[in-house]
């Protein structure tokens, strides 16, 4: 959750780290810090509560910080408040090991008491400062060299944690260790670099190593050396990053958000050309055959937040179209359940960032129960993609933004695709059939580019809700799918809190929370549910409600029931849904921006969620 980076050179390092944190900002940011060597010199080490940019003030944007090694942080809380005591870098009292870590460290307190008893005194409220000092602790007692120390605490150390170590005797060194927590490390031009995340040095180079779970590594200018936590060096091979540095730039729109939503149309597109060859859909890169997908015969969605609401919508779809049941999980709960899953069933984990500690442990669990997994991951490399048996990449580039868009709609053409491809291994739809659909398919980013032409629309609708206090999102089949997602994005970001409802659902209860004035917005893309959804709509509105209708264009009886109608164009029900969110995600934007807010980056919340 938190953001790493290090560096070690010929240049200067703070510029350098200050660079690559602001890249990372979207993983934490509520205080940052580096520490910075210079040769032989002591370490300086600078820490700021608040964002980034108190840090970049503080040390006139790295200028006044000088040296050519070093590691910087920017912090997500866990274990104490946001404050630049509890800011990393953390060091021991003689700075003889400093280091920033992310993750969490489950075992700190018992092993806090230990150290305590060995005389070491703590002055943070964090589990990285125990991290630290017992790093510290090995080197000193048995007098050992960097990556002992370091592969000693591991061994200790329970939870999950990717750590940027200095050590006073190793002047041009950064070291690095990680479990189940991401971590990269690239060279370029005689310098090295390793961060929590591709963004953060994209701009220096493509061409990166990933260190496995309870690795670690050494890094010199220009040079990196691997070890197994045994010590032994290990081999690792190099591999190129395919997105470009401008695309984790905003390119003149004002937010991250607004520029992903706008990118949309092209990832789309990349995606499905990704297995789609010559109007045929090619699943050799995935690794999923046909013959695997005729023998499956129960399906397991699993994911968190918005990858959840992606496998809502999914469901639907490959329920149509196969004859496989299907079940959605939310990862933290599949994870601890005590669940006998089907012989013959697929896993299906939907990970943008491929780390999120829930959705990881559902893959494991998973694989240990030895049940087949895919995993539909955007992030190359990551651990997810690593482990999980099968691997769809979605093709959405480098998301920024800390709620995600377009990653979630590169999400829901995967589940398409292989909602498609399953109905025609297993001859439940014709082949012909599915090139009808992937023709509409094709269609999706012309008309997600359409609905995007008229987002001023939206955008005046929104600056009208931003005084809401409520909003409700109803909806069935896909509808209902979506509007989860829709009331996502509206809470997320504008902190108006919001729920979605099964449009059916509502008088079992959450109609008594209906009052005047009450946004109700109804989506309503599936014809043979429209009129019940428009049933529903009517019951609010009656109690007072005041409703946004999103349909598609035909569906003009909706200007006489709501007092404002999107309207999205015709396509296949089965893929209105990459359609309808569209305007779903401008509202939620509109309205944090009519407020005010840090649209980027919502408080408390963290792009890559890698703790439980
Ligand atoms: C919401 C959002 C989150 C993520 C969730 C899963 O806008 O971005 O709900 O969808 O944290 O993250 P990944 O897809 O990285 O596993």
């Amino acid at each position: 959750m938190c953001g790493i980076v290090g560096f070690t050179g010929s240049k200067q390092a703070a510029p350098i780290l200050l660079d690559g944190l602001s890249k990372l900002e979207y993983r934490g940011y509520d205080s940052a810090g580096i520490a910075v060597r210079d040769g032989e010199g002591e370490t300086e080490i600078v820490k700021a509560k608040g964002k980034l940019e108190e840090l970049k003030k503080m040390t006139n944007n790295g200028d006044a910080v000088k040296g050519d090694c070093g590691i910087g942080h920017t912090r997500w809380a866990t274990h104490g408040e946001p404050s630049a005591l509890n800011a990393h870098p953390h060091s021991s009292e003689d700075e003889n090991v400093i280091a920033v870590h992310n993750g969490i460290i489950e075992n700190y307190q018992e092993l806090k008491e230990k150290l305590s008893k060995s005389g070491y005194e703590f002055i943070s409220q964090t589990d990285t400062e125990v991290a630290v000092k017992l790093i510290d602790y090995y080197y000193k007692k048995y007098n050992l060299g960097p990556v002992d120390s370091i592969a000693r605490a591991m061994i200790r150390i329970r939870g999950s944690y990717a750590l940027c170590v200095m050590f006073k005797d190793y002047p041009g060194e950064v070291y690095t260790a990680r479990k189940d927590s991401p971590m990269i490390i690239g060279i370029a031009n005689g310098e090295t670099y390793v961060a929590s995340d591709v963004p953060a040095i994209l701009k220096y180079t493509r061409n990166v190593y990933y260190i496995g779970n309870m690795e670690i590594a050494k890094l010199v200018k220009g040079g990196v050396t691997f070890y197994n936590i045994d010590r032994e060096e290990i081999e690792k091979p190099l591999t190129e990053i395919k997105w470009d540095a401008e695309a984790a730039e905003k390119g003149g729109y004002e937010h991250f958000m607004l520029k992903e939503i706008h990118e949309q149309p092209k990832v789309v597109r990349d995606t499905i050309n990704s297995v789609v060859k010559d109007g045929k859909i090619d699943f050799s890169s995935i690794g999923l055959t046909d013959d695997e997908m005729k023998k499956i015969s129960q399906i397991y969605i699993v994911a968190c937040g918005s990858a959840y609401h992606v496998g809502m919508a999914v469901q639907y779809v490959i329920e149509d179209f196969t004859s496989i049941p299907v079940r959605v999980e939310l990862a933290s709960e599949f994870r601890y359940r005590k669940m006998t899953l089907v012989k013959d069933s697929l896993v299906i984990i939907i990970s943008q960032s491929g780390e999120t500690a829930d959705s990881l442990a559902a893959l494991r669990e998973a694989k240990e129960k030895g049940i087949m997994t895919l995993g539909i991951v955007n992030v190359v490399g990551s651990s997810i993609a690593r482990e999980a048996d099968n691997v769809f990449y979605t093709l959405a580039g480098p998301e920024i933004s800390v709620a995600t868009t377009k990653a979630y709609s590169t999400q829901l053409i995967a589940g398409y695709l292989l909602a498609l491809q399953f109905a025609v291994a297993r001859e439940e739809m014709t082949e012909e059939k599915c090139c009808e659909l992937l023709k509409e398919l094709y269609t999706i980013p012309d008309k997600i580019e359409k609905i995007l032409e008229d987002k001023e629309r939206i955008q005046w609708y929104a600056n009208k809700l931003a005084g809401a206090k409520d909003a409700f999102f109803i909806g069935r089949g896909i509808d209902y799918a979506i509007g989860l997602e829709g009331s996502l994005k509206m809470k997320e970001i504008s902190y108006i809190h919001s729920e979605a409802y099964a449009a059916g659902e509502l008088k079992h209860g959450p109609i008594s929370l209906i009052e005047e004035g009450i946004p109700v917005i109804g989506v309503l893309t599936q014809q043979e549910l429209y009129e019940k959804t428009v049933s529903n709509m009517v019951e609010v509105k009656s109690r007072g409600a005041s409703l946004m209708g999103l349909t598609t264009y035909g569906n003009y009886s909706m200007e006489d029931l709501a007092d404002f109608t999107v309207y999205i164009p015709q396509t296949d029900s089965h893929f209105a849904g990459s359609l309808s969110v569209i305007p779903l995600q401008l509202l939620g934007y509109y309205v944090s921006v009519a407020k005010g807010y840090d649209v980027d980056k919502p408080r408390n919340l963290a792009k890559s969620v890698t703790v439980e």
